[in-house]
């Protein structure tokens, strides 16, 4: 089966190209290079350069393609609220014609990166699928508008799809050809940061005065193989006129605080940072319910924090 992987040039997209070819997959990736790099794809993927927002380029992608994961999009919850447009036009206007164009092609089955920044600020703690959805950014509404397009889509033409709600992805997988982890500019994720910090530049963290175990906040963090893996068990999950959304995380949470311990632990050195103010819109703690991605696709996170923060060092030393 060949794959049509958009934004497979990006940090999760190339992962996801990496397992999918390591499954037998043969795989076809769109990613206009924006934030991607040509250099984390394998040479024995078909590459089409071009933008979701153009549907020639993504009518030629699909070519023998009977599946779709679709990654491609602007990711950035600052950047977001600079440029909203920008937003809306790559995540729901690209997403809007990749479907329509998966529909003219006969192409029926979709897994898509959602966000848990669909949710907003949690009501209940853990977020199941069925909590109520409050963007608080432009860039978590974009992808809750897809999520509701695709439920349009999977009950008018019988698309069979899968959302998947991803909370804080980390690690990355180390390949013949080197490591591929994140090499996003500007770095906005805590785990490469904290890798950054010195005493010169320590990072920031936002309050230790919220009502967690050790005052700051806590999320729940997932390795990236965990991730995909569970990408290529809802490639198969789906089912035709469905859609199912799913969360992925690791179903515990850690505070900052054990973040930064994991770390110093992984450099043996004691990282410095700098306590501040709280940030306005920061919930307190954020992790997922994750027992229906264990259900429904007989997936189990596997990857502890200590992997996903070695991972990182590792892929940071090149
Ligand atoms: N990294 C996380 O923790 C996280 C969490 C939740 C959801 N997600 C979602 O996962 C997906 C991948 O995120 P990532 O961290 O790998 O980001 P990334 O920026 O590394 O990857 C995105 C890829 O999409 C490409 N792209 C952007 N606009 C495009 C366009 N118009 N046409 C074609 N390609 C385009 C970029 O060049 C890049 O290769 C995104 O949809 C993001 O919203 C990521």
């Amino acid at each position: 089966m060949r794959v049509l992987v958009t934004g497979g040039a990006g940090y999760i997209g190339s992962v996801a190209v990496a397992l999918l070819r390591r499954d037998g997959y043969d795989v076809t990736v769109l990613d206009d290079l924006s934030t991607g790099h040509r250099d984390s794809l394998p040479a024995d993927v078909r590459f089409v350069e071009g933008s979701v927002l153009n549907s020639a380029i993504i009518a030629d992608a699909l070519t023998d393609c009977e599946a779709v994961m679709h990654f491609a999009a602007k990711s950035l919850v600052p950047e977001s609220v600079a440029k909203p447009e920008l937003y809306h036009d790559v995540n729901v206007n690209g997403s809007k014609n990749l479907l329509a164009q998966m529909k003219l092609a006969g192409v029926n089955r979709l897994v898509f990166s959602s966000t848990a920044a669909t949710y907003g600020e949690p009501e209940v703690i853990p977020i199941t699928e069925i909590s109520q959805t409050n963007p608080t950014s432009p860039y978590g509404a974009t992808k809750l508008e897809v999520d509701h397009a695709i439920t349009e889509a999977a009950k008018r033409d019988g698309l069979a799809a899968i959302s998947l709600r991803y909370f804080n992805v980390v690690g990355g997988i180390k390949l013949d050809r080197g490591w591929i982890s994140e090499r996003h500019t500007p770095e906005t994720h805590l785990i490469p940061n904290l890798l950054r910090s010195t005493s010169a530049n320590p990072i920031k963290i936002f309050g230790n005065d919220w009502p967690t175990k050790d005052g700051t906040c806590i999320r729940d963090y997932i390795h990236v193989v965990d991730l995909i893996e569970a990408h290529i068990a809802a490639l198969k999950a789906a089912k035709t006129g469905s859609h199912e959304i799913i969360n992925l995380g690791s179903g515990s949470g850690y505070s900052i605080l054990e973040v930064i311990a994991a770390t110093s632990a992984a450099l043996g050195t004691e990282l410095p940072y700098e306590m501040t103010a709280r940030r306005a819109g920061d919930p307190a703690v954020l992790v997922a319910d994750i027992s229906k991605a264990r259900t429904l696709l007989g997936w189990q996170p596997t990857r502890d924090l200590a992997q996903m923060v070695n991972d990182t060092y590792e892929a940071a030393q090149g």
